[in-house]
């Protein structure tokens, strides 16, 4: 695997694979020093051209504890403002010696375009309404840890509730979700759900209160507000009384079932109800796992002999 651009670069077996290698980074992760020589000598640039806060950060943080240099590029403070292209920007990254670039871009396609432009890696770190292959990743793997799985949600069901139509989260969780064997099923009004979803393998539901007392996990999301016309915008009124958690939904979830979120959590649109007072909520330990997912992920694209460099426990 040169690039992760989309969970469909994935094979399951990939799949079952990163998510077992995320179990020996976050046992690098619970050490006293959690870091390990293991990309010493490369250097990963994260470059967004869209805001971000857990993904960037992830990301970073993950290079970092497997000891990669880290190059950051901000496009709000960048050349991009006086002009400089994209191919120009990513040229001139590569001209200092990058061996893989982290890729945010607000237009779907980006990442796949840049790597025409490099012989460096390119990992998706969120293209437009596309694709988000980590977090994707993230996800399953919060998922089947919790239910003390290893690689299968087989007879589990997901709640995906919210602004499907807009969502790159959405599209990865449901390709990675499905081909690990959920069921799942999209819970959203008609102008939140793209056009056809043939081909998709889910089912639907008009209301939260309709599948909130069955399902194993309820995935909320944000309304991407910045892909949105303001005149398609719904009643944020009549949204939230369908679809948004509330305290008495929350108070539904079957005793095991997992609340997640991506974040950033819209407090008082999709989440009335503090998630940090339900108490199968794992939306930070999303974001904790999400860095031994993102180490795994830049290990298999750059790392080498997996024996010699994680397995031994040296730190760096
Ligand atoms: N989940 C996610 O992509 O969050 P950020 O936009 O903060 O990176």
């Amino acid at each position: 695997m040169k690039h992760l651009l989309s969970t469909r670069d994935l094979s399951t077996d990939d799949i079952v694979s990163i998510m077992a290698m995320a179990d020996h980074m976050a046992e690098i992760n619970s050490r006293a020093v959690p870091k390990v020589p293991a990309l010493r000598g490369r250097t990963i640039a994260s470059v967004f051209f869209e805001d971000s806060t857990r993904t960037r950060l992830s990301f970073e943080t993950a290079a970092t504890r497997l000891s990669a240099e880290v190059m950051t590029f901000t496009a709000s403070s960048s050349s991009v403002n006086k002009g400089e292209s994209l191919r120009d920007t990513i040229e001139t990254l590569s001209a200092m010696g990058v061996d893989a670039f982290v890729v945010r871009h607000k237009s779907s396609g980006a990442p796949q375009q840049i790597t025409q432009w490099t012989d460096a890696s390119v990992v998706n770190a969120g293209d437009g309404w596309h694709q988000h292959p980590t977090q994707g990743l993230l996800d399953a793997y919060t998922i089947t840890r919790n239910f003390n799985e290893l690689n299968s949600m087989n007879g589990r069901t997901v709640a995906i509730v919210g602004d499907i139509k807009h969502s790159r989260v959405a599209r990865s969780d449901i390709d990675i979700f499905t081909r690990l064997g959920a069921k799942v099923v999209l819970v959203a009004p008609a102008a939140f759900l793209p056009s056809t979803l043939d081909g998709w393998g889910v089912s639907t539901a008009d209301s939260l209160d309709d599948v909130i007392g069955v399902v194993d996990v309820v995935y909320m999301l944000r309304i991407q507000r910045e892909r949105i016309d303001a005149a398609q915008m719904p009643s944020l009124r009549e949204y939230s009384s369908l679809f948004a958690l509330t305290p008495e939904r929350a108070a539904r979830m079957q005793s095991h079932a997992l609340l997640l979120h991506p974040g950033p959590i819209n407090r008082g649109v999709e989440m009335i109800v503090d998630p940090s007072l339900v108490p199968g909520s794992r939306i930070l330990q999303q974001v904790t796992n999400g860095i031994s997912i993102r180490m795994a992920v830049l290990f298999s694209l750059l790392g080498g002999d997996a024996t010699a460099t994680l397995s031994n426990g040296a730190d760096a």
